[in-house]
């Protein structure tokens, strides 16, 4: 089996099928404009399906994909059903931020599709359009309700919290998605991208997300899906569902990292903090053949030293401090988190 300099195996893949977003979140792109990727650039449904093909091959057996908002995508069941009829692939997911599901649910689970993850860090429309700017609430919700009514299972609801903005919607969304039968999943806010000002003053910690939920609905940990998914799942002691938490931040899980990313132009990016990625786009359009990209994506992941949360907390933790400003990256609408 393929495996990186610290014996990672290479097991998920995380493509983003296209850099466009309907929404400006404050946490991942608060620019109104951003350059967007050339049309010609864009991997076909095609190429995409090739490489994935690959990929499983090469021991991947979990595709998720992204964005930008990965429904902006004309025609994406078709791609869905594509990879979807990969022999070796266990898990086909798709994240999104929900605005257009309730008008696409129906097309992707025929395809194939059978779960998501929608993006909702508050039920409370001012401070969702706030958060999300360009995002409306009632559309997400739709969304998500529709999802269920097809049957998607499960559903994750994923919240970034952020200190001082929607740390107080914590027990709203845990009541919202018990009440509902979604899996709330907190996500540590991290310094994706280059644009969005963090400082460690905005992180919630891992601790105190659980601390806040304990008190009012105890829970018991269940662990890592698989040992190395980023959540860590608790199980609510009643009965009444789930909640994870990702804490890339306090309790990086770098050690146990078996993702790669492939983005929207083509381009195989070994972490979500990574300043460049290797132009795989490049090789197919060339001509390039299985073997030869095989060999190539190898011969990347053998040499991966990726750890970048491990040492952003040593940072944190050492006199020298940590900044996310000195550390340029690609940004996260275009790399689909
Ligand atoms: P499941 O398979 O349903 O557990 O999904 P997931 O948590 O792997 O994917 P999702 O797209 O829902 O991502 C949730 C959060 O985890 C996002 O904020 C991602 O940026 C973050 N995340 C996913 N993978 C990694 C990773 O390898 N490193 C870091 N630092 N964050 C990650
Ligand atoms: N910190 C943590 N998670 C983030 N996401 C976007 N920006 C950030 C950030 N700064 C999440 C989105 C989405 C997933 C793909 O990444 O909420 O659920
Ligand atoms: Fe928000 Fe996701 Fe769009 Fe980023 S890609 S701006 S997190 S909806
Ligand atoms: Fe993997 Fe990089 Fe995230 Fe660490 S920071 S878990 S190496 S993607």
């Amino acid at each position: 089996m393929l495996r990186d300099i610290y014996n990672r195996p290479l097991k998920g893949l995380r493509i983003s099928v296209t850099d466009r977003c309907n929404f400006r979140c404050t946490y991942c792109m608060p620019f109104d404009e951003y350059e967007w990727v050339d049309k010609k650039e864009i991997l076909t449904f095609e190429e995409i399906a090739r490489l994935a093909g690959l990929f499983v091959q090469l021991g991947v057996d979990k595709i998720r994909l992204t964005g930008g908002e990965p429904l902006l995508r004309r025609d994406l069941e078709k791609l869905i059903r594509k990879l979807s009829s990969l022999s070796g692939l266990k898990d086909l997911c798709l994240t999104t931020n929900g605005s257009l599901l309730a008008e696409k649910v129906s097309a992707l689970k025929s395809a194939g599709l059978r779960r998501i993850n929608v993006s909702l860090d508050t039920l409370n429309p001012e401070k969702f359009a706030r958060i999300r700017r360009w995002g409306d609430l009632a559309k997400v919700l739709e969304g998500l309700f529709t999802a269920k009514s097809y049957g998607l299972d499960p559903i994750k609801v994923n919240a970034v919290i952020e200190r001082g903005v929607n740390d107080d919607d914590i027990l709203d969304l845990v009541e919202f998605s018990r009440k509902n039968g979604f899996t709330i999943r907190f996500i540590e806010y991290m310094d994706v991208g280059n644009s969005n000002n963090w400082t460690s003053e905005k992180l919630v910690s891992k601790k105190e997300i659980l601390a806040i939920i304990n008190a009012r609905y105890p829970v018991r940990e269940v662990g890592r899906n698989k040992g190395s998914a980023p959540s860590v799942d608790y199980e609510f002691i009643d009965g009444q569902g789930e909640v994870g938490v990702i804490a890339s931040v306090s309790e990086p899980f770098c050690s146990s990292c078996s993702r790669a990313r492939l983005t929207a132009e083509g381009k195989l990016v070994t972490c979500l903090f990574s300043a460049t990625g290797y132009d795989l786009k490049a090789l197919l359009r060339h001509g390039a053949t299985e073997e030869e990209i095989i060999e190539v994506i190898s011969a990347i992941w053998r040499k991966r030293t990726d750890r970048y949360s491990d040492e952003r907390l040593e940072a944190m933790n050492s006199a020298r401090g940590y900044r996310a400003k000195d550390h340029k990256k690609i940004e996260m609408i275009s790399l689909g988190g």
